[in-house]
């Protein structure tokens, strides 16, 4: 009964969604576990760009199902939106997608107070957040006030718990934030409108699992974000409010421990982060400037540009510990393809001092500086490579060294946004 996780190993955007969306020819489910739509997944479909935010990146395979577990924040306008859209290319979604009972739902009040936070915030304090409501959303679970998917079904229960939670939230829209309040009866009526049209896509996702499970079939728990990202283990309070570390996939989806195969983790050649945190080996001159203008490396969600630099295999050690990634997804190759000289991350150092692991205080982490080693480029094309011997040696000289830093295998090499530009290492 295997179940593959595929998981962000930086701070997100690594290229799950193309990842996800080219080993979902060989799985049954694909399964979203944490997160909600702050995560921006592109998937090229027959030539076009896509991005998916809640919907899994399995979609695009007619013959794969798709859930939403019980770990992730839906925002249900958006959802049915996506669902139309994915719809609108032909793509039967009624009877393939299924979102978990026991979600939570973003409310209006979620994603207005994220912003306000936000707004009102200091620069020091500010996250950068998505603005999705993720994590106002995530308070209210934890605080036991949230409104979950089930609560849609029963309109009266909805307006129950709906009126308590608004009474106390707009106090603090209004007092706290001097916003005009929001209305209640408006967002019940809103929200009792998404009863019918989301009713045939719940269903109890963790025993829907289960059977398949039992049945043998292949699931891929996809991850959203990056696992430095992660609440518990990643930049905190840079982060955002779930796991996307490979634990989280048992949580959010209500599926054993020992029903994980393997943990795949992806990872660009580079590094990105968008957003405030600390990011060790930012680059804020032309590198930076650079990898971002070829990588088009502009928020596949809020448009945002990201900040860029080097890779981190110091970084990554820590991560592929906490996760036991076992296989590396390294993606974006081609976009070092130019540099005449490229280096990887090996360790930090502060005030003279070499740190043993990652260290944990972000403003430490922020004072760090990097100890680099340096490879020289190859300077010729990748994107047509389809295999690992037709890659230039220089670039599969600084795979093995990125392979070797960090500590894991390399799995998949990808070359370009699409499927066909991927090279499959056999192990
Ligand atoms: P995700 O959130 O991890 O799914 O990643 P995003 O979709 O936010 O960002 C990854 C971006 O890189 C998308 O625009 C992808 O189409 C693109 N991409 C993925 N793999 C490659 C690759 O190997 N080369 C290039 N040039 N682009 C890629
Ligand atoms: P995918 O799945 C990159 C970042 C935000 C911010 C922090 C908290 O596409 O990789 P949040 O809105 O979650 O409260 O924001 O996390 N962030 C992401 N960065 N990719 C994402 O998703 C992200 N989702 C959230 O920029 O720094
Ligand atoms: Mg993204």
């Amino acid at each position: 009964m295997p179940v593959d996780i595929i998981i962000g190993a930086q701070w997100g955007d690594e290229g799950k969604g193309k990842i996800v969306d080219l080993l979902s020819e060989d799985a049954s489910i694909v399964a979203r576990y944490q997160g909600g739509a702050n995560a921006g997944h592109t998937v090229i479909y027959r030539g076009a760009q896509y991005v998916l935010h809640q919907i899994p990146s399995g979609i695009f395979h007619r013959r794969i199902r798709c859930i939403i577990g019980n770990g992730v924040v839906v925002d249900p306008e958006a959802l049915l939106q996506e669902v139309r859209k994915v719809e609108s290319l032909r793509i039967n979604v009624r009877g393939r997608l299924f979102i978990s009972h026991r979600a939570h739902l973003i409310m209006p009040y979620h994603k207005l107070l994220d912003l306000l936070a936000e707004e009102s915030a200091d620069g020091g304090r500010r996250i950068g957040t998505t603005g999705r409501g993720i994590g106002p959303a995530y308070t209210d679970k934890v605080a036991r006030s949230g409104i979950r998917i089930v609560d849609l079904l029963s309109p009266a229960r909805l307006k129950e718990k709906l009126t308590h939670n608004l009474s106390e939230k707009n106090r603090l829209i209004r007092r706290i934030y001097g916003k005009e309040e929001l209305d209640a009866d408006a967002i019940v009526a809103e929200y009792v409108k998404f009863d019918k049209r989301i009713d045939p896509f719940v269903t109890d996702t963790s025993l829907f699992l289960s059977r398949a499970l039992r049945e043998g079939k292949v699931v891929i728990a996809e991850g959203a974000q990056g696992a430095l990202l992660d609440v518990d283990h990643g930049t905190y309070p840079f982060v955002t409010s779930s796991n996307p570390t490979a634990g989280g996939a048992c949580t959010g989806l209500g599926i054993p421990p020992t029903s994980i195969r393997t943990v795949l983790g992806v990872a660009k050649a580079y590094t990105t982060r968008v957003g405030e945190g600390p990011f060790p080996t930012e680059d804020l001159g032309t590198v930076g400037e650079t990898l971002r203008l070829t990588g088009g490396e502009f928020g596949a969600t809020t448009g945002r540009p990201r900040r860029c630099g080097w890779y981190d295999a110091f970084a990554m050690q820590y991560v592929i510990r906490i996760n036991g990634i076992e296989g590396l997804a390294i993606t974006k190759l081609d976009v070092l393809d130019r540099f005449e000289e490229i280096r990887i991350c090996t360790g930090y150092r502060t005030n003279g001092k070499t740190w043993k692991s990652f260290p944990t205080e972000p403003e430490v982490l922020s004072q760090t500086v990097p100890v680099y080693e340096t490879f020289p480029g190859w300077r010729a094309s990748t994107r047509s490579a389809r295999s690992y011997g037709e890659l230039p040696r220089n670039a599969r000289r600084y795979l093995r060294a990125l392979a070797e830093l960090s500590g894991a295998r390399l799995s998949y090499v990808s070359v370009g946004p699409s499927r066909r530009e991927t090279i499959h290492i056999l192990p």
